[in-house]
């Protein structure tokens, strides 16, 4: 009789982002009057179209695709040539990381990838996360059989190393107590919208190399740093080819969350016992996976082009001015706000001691605006709660008159 992987019933609840929808589905079939009201600032999606530049080139990738001379078929593994190379110069090189592009993965996302990445450890690897953090890195080793035993009164797994990130250390992780062997760091860091200076990201990869570790850096909101000193990429600390995975992912900084498009960057130096990752991951990537479509890879390489670079530009912008409506209109109605500036989420203190879920409640039902728990990246995160800039500039201006206003005036 075939058997179930039983470490998923270890899971506590559904992916924070389907409970959230589920919740908001529930209160607008009980309130049909309200649900054309409702402000999403939840999930961290994109709302506008993708730039005139990707469109341009989605097109002629389509029509390439219809005819017998320029149809393509499956794309090379590491993903096509001219992409990896466009990243290579675009990402690294002109930051002064030298990342080779046969060192660069294109897939179908930093999500799939931030998941998918756990297939090349072994099972007994002790992880460590950030206290709040993003949950699929969690769940998935979860899924995987790394994380122990969930205990439910202290909404923590008994195998994870937990790194809490809160204002008392500026939402940055300290080195834990423990040795951990997997370290995941995201930065900008979804969700508290905070960063890391390059000195103290050196840290990290000092420790990295020092005790035996792995640093898994999540870099998918870099395109929304402005502020000097904040690093780009972990390629950008001495040392971090040896110890680092970077992900990346063309969600964020050009609006292909609905096109899925993202990439991996694995340093051919990067060993364990003589074996480098790059070819387990290179292995994995074969057998499991068939590349991201001709089509987007090409759109996403429109993003590189002087035209895509402007355009992309101008949307962060546009997030950017939503983040500061937002950081703005909560000072103004009294919040204790981070993150905001370097970031596209703004994490907020809960008024009058709410529990996040509670906030949650009480701005969905009295304000008709949707945001996201803290307490749903983990125990750090009681008390918080996240606001997203993607949204359109109307919906943030409106959501913030509301917040301003107080319940009375929906
Ligand atoms: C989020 O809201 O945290 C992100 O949108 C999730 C994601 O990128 O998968």
């Amino acid at each position: 009789m075939f058997k179930i992987n039983d470490n998923y019933l270890k899971l506590p609840g559904s992916y924070l982002f389907s409970t959230i929808a589920k919740k908001v589905e529930a209160y607008s079939e009980a309130n049909p009057g309200k649900a054309g009201n409702i402000i999403r600032l939840g999930i961290g999606d994109v709302t506008l179209p993708l730039s005139k530049a990707i469109i341009e080139r989605l097109h002629s990738a389509v029509d390439e695709m219809s005819k017998k001379e320029t149809f393509k078929g499956y794309a090379p593994e590491l993903g096509y040539e001219f992409l990896r190379t466009a990243i290579s110069v675009n990402d690294y090189k002109n930051r002064g990381c030298s990342i080779e592009e046969d060192e660069i993965f294109i897939s179908d996302g930093a999500k799939s990838d931030s998941g998918n990445i756990g297939d090349i450890f072994a099972q007994d690897n002790k992880i460590a996360v950030c206290d709040p953090v993003y949950p699929v890195y969690v769940d998935t080793n979860a899924m995987a059989g790394r994380t122990g035993v969930y205990n439910p009164a202290t909404e923590k797994w008994s195998d994870v190393i937990y790194m809490p990130c809160t204002k008392e250390n500026n939402f940055c992780p300290e080195i834990p107590a423990e040795t951990p062997d997997i370290i995941y760091l995201c930065f900008p860091n979804n969700p508290t919208g905070t960063t890391i200076t390059k000195e103290q990201l050196q840290v990290w990869v000092d420790y990295a190399l020092k005790s035996g570790a792995v640093i898994i850096y999540d870099a998918a909101y870099e395109a929304y740093i402005s502020t000097p000193g904040v690093p780009h990429s972990i390629y950008e600390c001495e040392g971090a080819k040896a110890c680092a995975i970077e992900l990346r992912s063309f969600s964020k900084n050009a609006g292909f969350t609905g096109t899925r498009l993202g990439f991996t960057v694995i340093p051919k130096e990067l060993e364990c016992g003589g074996v480098t990752l790059h070819s387990l991951w290179a292995r994995r990537h074969g057998t499991k996976f068939n590349g991201a479509p001709y089509i987007i890879q090409a759109a996403g390489a429109a993003v590189y082009t002087e035209e895509g670079r402007r355009q992309t530009g101008e949307q962060i912008a546009y997030y950017m001015n939503n983040a500061k409506i937002i950081r703005e209109g909560l000072e103004a109605a009294g919040y204790e706000i981070y993150g905001g500036t370097d970031a596209p989420y703004i994490w907020l203190k809960t008024p009058d001691n709410m529990t996040s879920w509670e906030f949650f409640d009480y701005l969905l039902e009295n304000l008709n605006i949707v945001g996201t728990p803290g307490s749903g990246f983990g125990p750090s995160g009681e008390g918080y709660f996240r606001l997203t800039a993607f949204g359109s500039l109307e919906n943030t201006k409106k959501a913030m008159e509301r917040i301003k206003a107080g319940d009375a005036n929906i």
